[in-house]
């Protein structure tokens, strides 16, 4: 019955084809808050659809299904009663579990003898702390190295440094990630935020041609041709008559290309732009000093968390405090709040269903087909992608 429901469903219609899955492939590792906001009191979090608890003892982490067996009480609710020995006691009656094996070590309120003790064991989580941010890896499997699953901007922090701020959107991240795709929604939503408000329009009618990375990771787009103004029949031009646009198109990669830029032929950087696995674009720009990674993570079904990592290249200690000074003053707000918002908007309001798919949409579909086919799943689950991939 459930799986006539799903099949029914129009919102899963686009990604039923690639079998991508509505709670987020779980075979990889995502940030789930920033290191700041855990202290030394545990935080329920949720990730694909589960609860967690995630809580620090004595300089180490650890995550656990946020619910006590014994009779359902949040975990996160509890304390580290036992400093130093990596446990969680649950606030009802003590039960209390060891974080790196989700073992229950002791029903405090049976005594220390009680033969409950060492029979259960709740779920425990891989859990890492990097570039600012908690990752916890949502998969079955063995995890894989942080480091080598995610950008080099995050993953080296020598020679970059990351700020990262979250956004949660009431929608399911797959819109997210579609938003990404060069769809060039960019040209047309973002033309009146304010990184864009004085700027000539970004050309639009481009030729997307997608490029999957060497890396297997995810692809880049090759834009091709593309007009900044066009007569309508009938209805006018577009852009109409916007004279406020009085910057020069600098730095934007419209005058030389991205293949004679800084980034390209002094630090080797190959795309401008990328998507990743499992849901995040790769922003840089032509000086090669910065890039901004946007990760999707799945919270549930009806809500994800839009990380907005900004991470610069270390050049020095005086342009380290003149880029943080940048990021607190402008990049912050204009960018990952008033710019993401304006996405946040329209992806909140999106009704699912059937797609009358355009030219514009080359990338989307591409990417699509890209998840379907090259995503992590879990063991049992790889066969049934490959058939209709
Ligand atoms: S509900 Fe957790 S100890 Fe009773
Ligand atoms: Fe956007």
């Amino acid at each position: 019955m459930a799986q006539v429901e799903r099949e029914q469903d129009p919102g899963e219609l686009p990604y039923r084809a690639h079998n991508i899955p509505k709670l987020g492939f779980a075979e990889y590792w995502y940030p789930i808050v920033t290191s700041r906001e855990l202290k030394a009191k545990p935080k329920g979090v949720r990730l694909l659809g589960r609860d967690i608890v995630i809580y620090r003892d004595a300089g180490k982490l650890y995550a656990l299904d946020d619910r006590c067996p014994h009779r359902g009480v949040k975990l996160s609710l509890g304390e580290c009663l036992y400093k130093g020995t990596g446990t969680i006691s649950c606030p009802y009656h003590g039960w209390t579990f060891d974080g790196a094996n989700g073992k229950l070590v002791a029903a405090i309120m049976d005594g220390p003898e009680a033969p409950i003790t060492r029979k259960v064991t709740i779920r425990h989580y891989p859990i890492r702390e990097h570039a600012g941010m908690i990752w916890l890896w949502g998969g079955e499997t063995e995890p894989s190295r942080l480091e080598e699953d995610i950008p080099e901007w995050i993953a080296d922090q020598q020679t970059f440094f990351s700020m990262p701020m979250y956004t949660d959107y009431a929608c399911n991240w797959r819109w997210l990630v579609d938003n990404w795709g060069n769809d060039q929604h960019a040209q047309y939503v973002h033309r009146k935020s304010p990184e864009l408000f004085f700027q000539p329009q970004l050309p639009f009618n481009l030729t997307i041609e997608p490029k999957p990375l060497p890396n297997g990771r995810g692809m880049a787009f090759k834009r091709i041709g593309g007009v900044t103004s066009a007569e309508f029949p009938g209805l006018g031009r577009f852009p109409n008559n916007e004279w406020w646009r009085f910057m020069k198109p600098r730095g934007r990669g419209n005058i030389r290309g991205f293949e004679n830029s800084k980034a390209h032929k002094v630090y080797g950087i190959p795309n401008q732009s990328e998507v990743w696995l499992p849901g995040m674009v790769l922003v840089g720009r032509l000086h090669g000093e910065y890039a901004l990674v946007q990760l999707a993570v799945p919270i549930d079904e009806n809500t994800t968390r839009c990380f907005n990592i900004n991470n610069f290249r270390r050049t020095g200690k005086l342009v380290e405090w003149f880029d943080r000074l940048h990021y607190y003053l402008w990049r912050g707000w204009a960018h990952d709040r008033i710019f993401s918002d304006q996405d946040k908007v329209l992806l909140e309001a999106v009704i699912p269903g059937p797609e009358r798919l355009s030219k514009s949409d080359l990338g989307v579909i591409a990417w699509r087909k890209f998840m379907g086919s090259n995503a992590r799943r879990p063991p049992g689950l790889k066969e049934a992608a490959r058939d209709v991939a």
